[in-house]
């Protein structure tokens, strides 16, 4: 395939701190609402206790372990890599006037890490783990004061790292809170709708708190959100399909358009209405969120359908998202129907909308590999969903889609979000660890760290039309 990736075009990887780190309580760390879900992002919330040790608590100890990283990285040729700051190594519990300084100097030890490898940073400043602390005090996002805790905090790290760091994200899948309130804004699972959509607002005037300290302090820093893109399609032509499709997709697409556009949409102003959802706004609140972030930025794992027939709303339903199955489309071993076509189209749709700059800043497939007896780790599987889903990414670009780069997910075995496993793989580096904790933590390069090597080296022309 001739390359239609424009030159600078930032190749890489993404991980999230509460995923690869570990070292949960080192260096003066305070707990993360993720701390308490050993069980992942949907789980119970677990008190914890001294030696009762969740998968996360040494994840693939990334905290230790990142120059041997960041250098395989480096050797698949990465441009960019995507992680985040656990807020809770800067501020334990989240409402300290100073700093954690052991925590911003292992930012600073990292970054200068990547920078050896001539590795951008992509920075997310909150990725599913709040300070439990936040939530213990103040509600969390339910609480207005967190707006503050949080501006403070974006600013510190802003200081800190304005010479590293030029490319920064606010809120991981902010429209996540509709369906994980705990891990999207420390709220209780059967919190009210209006008690979510406050929250929500709370974190959407921090988001743009963010973009304006952002533009203040980083010299030539571009900021972005990140959302789900949970792309639906109307499983029919029915009219009345089409419109409850383009109702749910405003849903998540709501996010973007406050963060974007700077206000909220008229839609959303007849939904709260209609549904009794009543949402503090202040003039304050509509004056902050008027400043837009710089690039769109978004997840994109899988699509799925809408229907307003009730029999066929109460079958089986997969994923995450709970979406309705779409019958063309075949599914990884987590339910998670495969599309790429969806990802052409959801670059289009997103930029359609906003005609700003975009980043895939996740995609990738979580699979079960198996480690062969030479030691080899033949994950063809891999391979064909990422090759398909970047020749979609390319002909979005030849549709004029102006595309900043693509992270996919996982890089290297990390654990996963949604139910804390590690045997949900979607690494191109394989790490020796089992769902139970057990294994060496040993980096395996497997067959598709060299695929993505030529791809990266190739700027996109190694890939197949089809895989
Ligand atoms: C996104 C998250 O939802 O999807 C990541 O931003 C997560 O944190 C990824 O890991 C894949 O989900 P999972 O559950 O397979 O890890």
């Amino acid at each position: 395939m001739s390359s239609k990736f424009p030159d600078h075009f930032l190749w890489g990887g993404a991980v999230a701190a509460n995923q690869v780190e570990g070292a949960y309580q080192t260096d003066g760390k305070g707990l993360s609402t993720s701390d308490l879900q050993p069980q992942g992002i949907f789980g119970a919330i677990t008190p914890r206790v001294d030696g009762d040790s969740g998968i996360k608590d040494v994840a693939i100890d990334f905290y230790h372990r990142y120059p041997q990283d960041i250098a395989l990285f480096a050797e698949m040729g990465f441009k960019c890599l995507r992680t985040s700051i656990a807020w809770t190594r800067i501020f334990p519990q989240g409402d300290e006037e100073t700093p954690n300084e052991a925590g911003l100097a292992f930012y600073d030890r990292l970054f200068d890490e990547m920078a050896r490898y001539g590795i951008q940073p992509l920075v997310t400043l909150s990725h599913y783990e709040m300070p439990y602390g936040l939530v213990k005090q103040y509600g969390g996002w339910g609480n207005r004061k967190t707006i503050g805790f949080f501006e403070h905090y974006a600013r510190t790290v802003f200081e800190r790292y304005k010479h590293k760091v030029q490319h920064w994200l606010t809120f991981n899948e902010i429209n996540m809170s509709l369906h994980a309130p705990f891990t999207g804004v420390g709220l209780a699972e059967d919190s009210s709708k209006s008690e979510i959509y406050q929250a929500i607002h709370h974190q959407l005037v921090a988001s743009a708190r963010a973009v304006k300290a952002c533009h203040e302090i980083v010299p030539g820093g571009k900021i972005g959100n990140m959302l789900l893109g949970g792309i639906l399609y109307p499983l029919s032509c029915k009219p009345e399909d089409v419109l409850e499709t383009q109702r749910q997709n405003r849903d998540w697409l709501f996010f973007g358009d406050v963060q974007a556009r700077g206000g909220y949409p008229a839609y959303m102003r007849r939904y709260f209405r209609e549904n009794g959802i009543q949402v503090e706004i202040t003039a304050e609140d509509q004056q902050a969120l008027r400043e837009t972030i710089d690039f769109i930025s978004f997840s994109y794992y899988m699509s799925g359908c809408v229907t307003t027939d009730e029999a066929q709303n109460n079958t089986a339903r997969t994923n995450i998202l709970n979406m309705v199955p779409n019958p063309h489309l075949a599914s990884s071993e987590w339910g998670w129907q495969i599309d790429p076509v969806g990802l052409r189209y959801l670059l289009n749709v997103l930029y359609d909308r906003y005609q700003k700059p975009l980043f895939i800043v996740e995609n990738g497939l979580g699979a079960k590999d198996r480690v062969e007896a030479d030691g080899s780790i033949n994950d063809d599987y891999r391979i064909n969903y990422l090759n398909d889903h970047l020749v979609q990414v390319a002909e979005a670009i030849d549709d004029g889609v102006e595309v900043m780069g693509y992270t996919s997910w996982g890089p290297i075995d990390l654990v996963s979000a949604s139910k804390a496993e590690m045997s949900k793989r979607y690494g191109f580096i394989y790490v020796d660890r089992d769902d139970a904790g057990n294994g060496s933590l040993e980096r395996r390069r497997k067959k598709s760290f060299y695929w993505y090597r030529d791809v990266i080296q190739s700027n996109g022309n190694s890939l197949k039309d089809k895989a």
